[in-house]
């Protein structure tokens, strides 16, 4: 499925995933930080390419939820495919990004997509990072807690793909399992990682990493009327 630009108030019948899946929904501004602060952008293959633009790039968020990330997405790429392995009843693809869950054999939705961008479940975000990069053909970005730049695993991740960038956030941004709530707080940390995608031979070199700050007014300057599901009518979406 192809997600529209449509506010989260329209959204269908809501169901609540397992604890298991670690579904912490992305608050829309966070993901408005990533495509104003991080340089992202489409590159034809060749010598000396041209930019693509961005009506002609596809990006896949393989674990959905509700689609708060994935309709921010659409306000920037052309074509935005979404799936998750567990149904939340918005229509989007379910498909099991690890392939080890899916008894069904769902279909991967997208084959190659240009970039795969999403806020991975905390307890399979290296597979995630690990498979995304396998099958994007430009880059991949996920939200991340901060503390998931360290552990000794994980430095052999970054041994052999590097990220371009890590965008750390000065602000907090308020996540909270099962549900969007602006009124939230957090004690948690978050940052973008982004890499440019092994490949794609034009993004290639480049083994250092650099570090962004997203300004603490983000929140303030990339929150949007409709950003939150209408609370007062009995559902979240
Ligand atoms: C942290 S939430 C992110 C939700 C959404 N990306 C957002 O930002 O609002 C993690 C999501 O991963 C999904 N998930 C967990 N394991 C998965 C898997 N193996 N394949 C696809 N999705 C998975 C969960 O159902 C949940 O929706």
């Amino acid at each position: 499925m192809t997600i529209q630009n449509t506010s989260s108030a329209v959204m269908s019948q809501r169901r609540s995933p397992p604890r298991a899946l670690d579904y912490f929904p992305t608050p829309p501004w966070a993901t408005r930080a990533l495509l104003e602060h991080v340089n992202i952008r489409g590159v034809s293959a060749g010598m000396g390419g041209g930019e693509i633009p961005w009506s002609e790039l596809t990006v896949w968020e393989p674990a959905c939820g509700e689609g708060h990330m994935a309709r921010v997405l659409a306000e920037r790429f052309g074509r935005v495919v979404v799936s998750d392995v567990f149904d939340y009843g918005i229509g989007a693809a379910v498909h099991d990004f690890l392939g080890v869950n899916d008894l069904a054999g769902s279909p991967a939705p997208v084959e190659r997509p240009h970039f795969v961008i999403t806020n991975p479940p905390f307890s399979a975000g290296q597979q995630f990072i690990e498979h995304a990069l396998d099958i994007a053909t430009m880059g991949v970005a996920m939200l991340v807690r901060t503390a998931f730049l360290e552990s000794g695993e994980r430095y052999d991740l970054f041994q052999r793909f590097p990220p371009r960038f890590v965008a750390q956030f000065s602000g907090r941004v308020p996540m909270v399992m099962g549900r969007l709530d602006a009124a939230a707080s957090s004690a948690t940390a978050y940052c973008w990682i982004f890499w440019k995608a092994p490949a794609c031979g034009i993004f290639g070199g480049g083994r250092s990493t650099s570090l962004l700050w997203i300004p603490p007014d983000a929140r303030a300057r990339l929150e949007r009327p409709g950003d939150y599901p209408d609370q007062t009518e009995g559902g979240l979406l």
